[in-house]
Order: C-alpha cells, then structure tokens, then sequence
C-alpha cells in the first residue's frame, strides 16, 4: 500500500546568496544546520532525502542526495523539478527576500553615499505546484506576534505544517541555538513547543508529518 512505504522528502536548507556585483552579495545568517537535521531525522526513520541547499556551513549527513545552489532563483528552479517527485516538501532555507534590482556587471565604487535597489525574490514554496496529497512545510521567523503572523503564513503560502520560532537577538534563531517554537496545522492546531532545542524541533516535526501522512484516514487528507 502506497501510504505504508518510505517518504520521499525534499527538504530545503540554508541561505541563499544574491549578487550585488561581481564581488559582493546579500545573504543572511542561516547555517543549514535545520535542514542537515531533518535530513538526518529523515533517513533514521528509513525515508528518503534530497537536500536542495544554499552555501551552508552545516555538513548534511551521507546518504542524502545533495543539489548544491546559490540565488532564489536557482533555488526555485531546482526545488520545482524535485517537487515533482516528493511526497513532502519541507522549506527549512532562509531564502534571501531581496535580490539586487539591477545587478552591476563589474565591481561596484566605494563612493560615498549610493543607493541600492532592491527587489523582493520569488515567494518559493508560496507557488510551488503541488501534487495530490502532497504535504508543504514551512518556518517562520518572527520578532512579535509569533503565532499570528506564523498562521497567516500558513493561510496565505497554503502550507500544511509551520514551525514558528521567536527571533530574539543577533543571529538566532539560526546556528545552534536553542529556539522557542510553536507547531502550527492547517487545521487550526497550534502546539507549544517551548524552548526546544534544533534535533528535538526535527524529531517533533518528523513525528507530525508522520502523523499526517500514515496516521489520518484518507477522506481526511488533502487530495
Ligand atoms: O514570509 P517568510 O519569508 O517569513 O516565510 C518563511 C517561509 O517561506 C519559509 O519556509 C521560507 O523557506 C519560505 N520562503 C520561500 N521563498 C521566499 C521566502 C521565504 O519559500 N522568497
């Protein structure tokens, strides 16, 4: 039986990287260290990953497939054509929400006082086309109003699944740190999960979309 077998996640993991010029990008602080963890989680429990990841300073664990990228773009166009195959997508990258508006062929002056202009990129896993019973899963990160905003994300990127997690100084929640989270559902559902640390945000999640996928009668899943 179909629902019995091995999952086939894709997962994506750590920043993007947007150029400015020739020698200099924008990028964030995430490490893939999310995504390497789902990976991990994924392949203990007998499933199947493919890790579509930024530059990351995280190892991903052996046996992953790995599909190594930069931009949001490039980021899109791989997960797109991996997604046509995963019963899950989990989008774990911190992808870069501003791209350079123009990008500058050579190497930009340093000029005293110049202005760059900036593009949102791509809302990725937003407009992901999905396949039948498919489960999408997304993060958010947020400074206030955590859970509010996190179910907005949800509603509005159509996701199955979001864990939220509290911003709460330079850097975190990205890197090794431990993170205050909530596991929100289409439902409506909303778990605290507490300050839980990164391998115990990856189990929880696993175990849920475990859940959702083996666990719940066929009437009650998305088709
Ligand atoms: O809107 P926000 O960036 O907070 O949403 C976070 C979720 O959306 C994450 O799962 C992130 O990977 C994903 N995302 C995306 N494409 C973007 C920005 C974020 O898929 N351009």
């Amino acid at each position: 039986h179909a629902a019995s077998r091995a999952l086939r996640l894709l997962i994506s993991a750590g920043p993007t990287r947007e150029p400015i010029d020739r020698v200099r990008f924008l990028s964030n602080y995430s490490t893939g260290y999310m995504g390497a963890l789902l990976a991990a989680e994924a392949l203990k429990r007998g499933h199947r990953a493919v890790v579509v990841h930024g530059p990351i300073t995280e190892p991903l664990p052996r046996g992953v497939l790995a599909i190594p990228v930069e931009q949001a773009t490039q980021m899109e166009r791989a997960l797109r054509r991996s997604a046509r195959v995963a019963d899950v997508v989990v989008m774990a990258a911190a992808v870069s929400d501003f791209r350079a508006a123009r990008q500058a062929s050579g190497k930009r002056r340093r000029q005293g006082r110049q202005t760059l202009l900036l593009r949102a990129t791509p809302d990725i896993i937003g407009r992901l086309p999905r396949r039948p019973r498919q489960l999408v899963v997304g993060f958010a990160v947020e400074s206030a109003h955590v859970v509010q905003r996190a179910r907005r994300k949800l509603q509005r990127k159509r996701l199955d699944l979001v864990l939220a997690q509290r911003a709460n100084g330079t850097g975190a929640p990205f890197g090794r740190h431990p993170v205050q989270a909530w596991l929100l559902s289409r439902g409506g559902e909303v778990a605290p999960l507490g300050t839980i640390t990164k391998p115990q945000a990856a189990r929880t999640l696993l175990d849920k979309i475990e859940a959702l996928w083996y666990g719940q009668p066929e009437r009650a899943r998305r088709t």
